[in-house]
């Protein structure tokens, strides 16, 4: 276990969104956060320290990891990236920043990973994390090699992890997609403590979504875990009409995406799938 009263915390990518909602869940709680980001780190509270470092500078984030018990590694490039910082941030920096957390001696990782590891599955199917990986584009198959990576570090090295599988991480959900796949950030915060808390998740892949009604997935391990997510992306349903979301017609079977992917089963990196 990773113990909040002792032990210091290093998140990686800190000014992000989720970085940001775990700052206001974790630091009540958690005795010492280490903060890092490319972009500056806003109001720092008294058992927080930030500093700004790209990914790629493999000496500094060495010298981050020393008297580091746990890693939350969040920085990435999501959304429209390019191919070059996709390989430079969501591979290589991958590759250094757990490189050097198992050279300094950290016991355990949590990774957010993405639901785009198994984004190829057609979204009526109940996928769980202990199915085969399906990424749907290179975004996602970065993700199955984080995963792959900690599967590694724990049979070779005895480091602890969990991979969490993120859906859509927002305030509120979005789209008819997301009253599935939403993820609030009092949950996600829940999902990292609980991460980091457990005594022995061994090397544990999860999902990482709120208790919504539309769950289109099983997962065995938030019990294990001890993970209860609070929130349900249907009660922002009424919102998402009035705004125009279509959000209906997925109880019929008609989802706007029909893979759990979403939009990235189409990726700009892939040419579309012949049926
Ligand atoms: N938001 C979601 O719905 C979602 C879903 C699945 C997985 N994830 C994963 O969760 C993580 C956090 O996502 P987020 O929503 O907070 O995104 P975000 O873009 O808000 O945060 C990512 C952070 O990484 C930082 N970063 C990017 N390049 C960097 C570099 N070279 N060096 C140091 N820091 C760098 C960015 O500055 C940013 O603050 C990402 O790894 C993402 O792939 C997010």
């Amino acid at each position: 276990m990773i113990d909040p009263a002792t032990d210091t915390v290093l998140i990686t990518g800190a000014a992000g969104a989720i970085g940001s909602a775990l700052r206001q869940g974790l630091r009540a709680n958690w005795r010492h956060l280490r903060l890092t980001d490319i972009r500056p780190i806003e109001k720092l509270s008294e058992n927080e320290e930030a500093s700004i470092t790209d990914i790629g500078d493999r000496l500094a984030i060495e010298r981050m990891m020393r008297g580091v018990r746990a890693v939350v590694h969040l920085a990435g490039v999501l959304g429209n990236y390019d191919l070059e910082a996709l390989f430079r941030v969501n591979a290589r920096g991958l590759f250094d920043v757990f490189e050097s957390a198992r050279l300094a001696g950290v016991e355990r990782i949590i990774f957010a990973s993405s639901n785009h590891a198994f984004g190829c599955y057609p979204i009526t199917e109940p996928v769980s994390p202990e199915w085969p990986a399906r990424p749907d584009s290179l975004y996602g198959v970065f993700k199955v090699l984080g995963e792959t990576m900690l599967r590694n570090y724990y049979d070779r090295h005895g480091i602890q992890s969990v991979s969490l599988r993120i859906g859509t991480f927002r305030t509120q959900p979005i789209d008819q997609r997301s009253l599935a796949t939403w993820l609030s950030p009092a949950d996600v915060a829940q999902l990292v403590d609980v991460s980091l808390r457990h005594p022995d998740p061994g090397c544990l892949v999860v999902n990482g979504y709120s208790n919504n009604t539309r769950l289109r997935t099983e997962d065995p391990n938030w019990a294990m875990l001890g993970y209860r997510p609070t929130d349900n992306a249907e009660d922002h349903r009424d919102m998402l009409r009035a705004q125009g979301v279509d959000v209906d017609s997925a109880d019929r079977g008609q989802w706007e995406w029909p893979e759990h992917g979403g939009s990235h089963a189409r990726a700009a990196e892939r040419p579309a799938r012949r049926s």
